[in-house]
């Protein structure tokens, strides 16, 4: 019994140390961000000391899709997964894992097999696609939210300027507000069905792009409407506003630019912090002009009577003081 013990336990040694050991990776994911893909495949017990003595075989869909024979130092990459390759240098070392090119990647079971002498051994493991949103979904629905509030807040601010003006003239004169508020409107609705929620892609950084960089029509609108709505002109509170408002807009604008190329953006905050400054300068505005419109309402009926007899008065007197 004993022989048979002992031959067993050869036979098994034996069969040990004619395998290649690869340590196993159940699967790698991958995701629109990486540029390439690296399917590992470590050999822990190598031992070759040259080159010449190893081959490596990487297969998918039962088709060998890249070969390296040590011997003639010679990388083949099937057509499909022309940008395929491994590192010679790390091979001694029994690293065989294989480099491509996102855009040749396919998900699905790859099989690295490496060979050394007499010895080899085999490992699959799948390579996985992973979708990831470009921003997060809160995110994406503040940077769609804000501009879209600022906008509304900008139309009440015209409700208000056209109910309040009298004279023809400055109405006419808000046909121009109109139609740049319409135009602003509609290309940020447009932006935002561009931005759509999903990965990143040029598609939604221009989108993204509309959303943001037409809220400068916003800083010229709110100045317009200071200017026209009556007893409001450029007074240190709406100086303020403004002030504010191109501070919104400038950080908004610095905020795009650091996150429009970028496909895992770290810099929403910025944008977003940005975009909602710009829409608290138009409700601040909106909250100044209805404030300025009531107060006035109320002064309005003896002030109008008194005003200008009383203004002829002073441009009389003055002229009288000059000569
Ligand atoms: C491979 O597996 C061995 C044994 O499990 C372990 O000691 C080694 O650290 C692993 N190497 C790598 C690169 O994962
Ligand atoms: C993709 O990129 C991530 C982050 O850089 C990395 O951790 C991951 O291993 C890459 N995936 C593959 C399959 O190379
Ligand atoms: C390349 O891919 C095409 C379509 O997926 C397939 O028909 C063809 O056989 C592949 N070529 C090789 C050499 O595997
Ligand atoms: C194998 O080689 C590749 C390419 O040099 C490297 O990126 C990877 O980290 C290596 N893997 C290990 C486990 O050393
Ligand atoms: C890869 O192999 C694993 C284990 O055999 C299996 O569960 C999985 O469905 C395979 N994946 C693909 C894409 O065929």
């Amino acid at each position: 019994m004993w022989p048979l013990v002992v031959v067993l336990l050869l036979n098994s040694a034996y069969c040990g140390s004619a395998q290649l050991i690869l340590n196993v990776t159940k699967f790698v994911e991958y995701t629109n961000c990486n540029t390439t893909v690296l399917l590992p495949c470590i050999v822990y017990n190598i031992e070759a000391t040259g080159l010449e003595e190893l081959f490596v075989k990487w297969k998918f869909g039962g088709k060998y899709i890249f070969t390296y024979d040590g011997a003639k130092r010679e990388p083949k990459p099937n057509i499909n997964f022309s940008s395929a390759k491994i590192f010679p240098d790390d091979l001694l070392k029994g690293n065989a894992s294989l480099e491509m090119n996102k855009e040749h990647a396919i998900p699905g079971n790859y099989t690295c097999e490496v060979t050394e002498l007499s010895r080899e051994g085999d490992t699959v493991v799948e390579l996985k696609y992973r979708l990831v949103s470009w921003f997060s979904p809160n995110e994406n629905i503040l940077i769609v939210i804000f501009p879209m509030l600022a906008i509304l807040l900008f139309w009440g601010q015209f409700g208000i300027v056209t109910l309040k003006l009298n004279s023809s003239i400055m109405k006419e004169k808000t046909i121009l507000l109109f139609v740049a508020g319409l135009v602003l409107t509609i290309v940020v609705i447009v932006g935002a069905i561009l931005f759509i929620p999903g990965e990143y892609s040029t598609k939604r950084a221009s989108g993204l792009g509309l959303i943001v960089v037409p809220t400068v029509v916003l800083i010229l609108l709110q100045y317009a409407v200071f200017m026209i709505a009556p007893a409001i002109g450029m007074s240190s509170f709406s100086i303020a506003i403004l002030i504010l408002q191109v501070l919104g807009f400038v950080l908004s604008v610095v905020g795009l630019s650091l996150c429009v190329s970028v496909c895992a953006p770290v810099h929403g905050p910025l944008l977003i912090s940005g975009l909602g400054i710009v829409a608290l300068a138009e409700l601040l505005g909106l909250v100044y002009m209805k404030f300025t419109a009531t107060n006035q309402r109320t002064i309005q009926p003896p002030r109008k009577a008194v005003e200008e007899p009383l203004n002829a008065f002073k441009e009389s007197k003055g002229m009288m003081n000059d000569e």
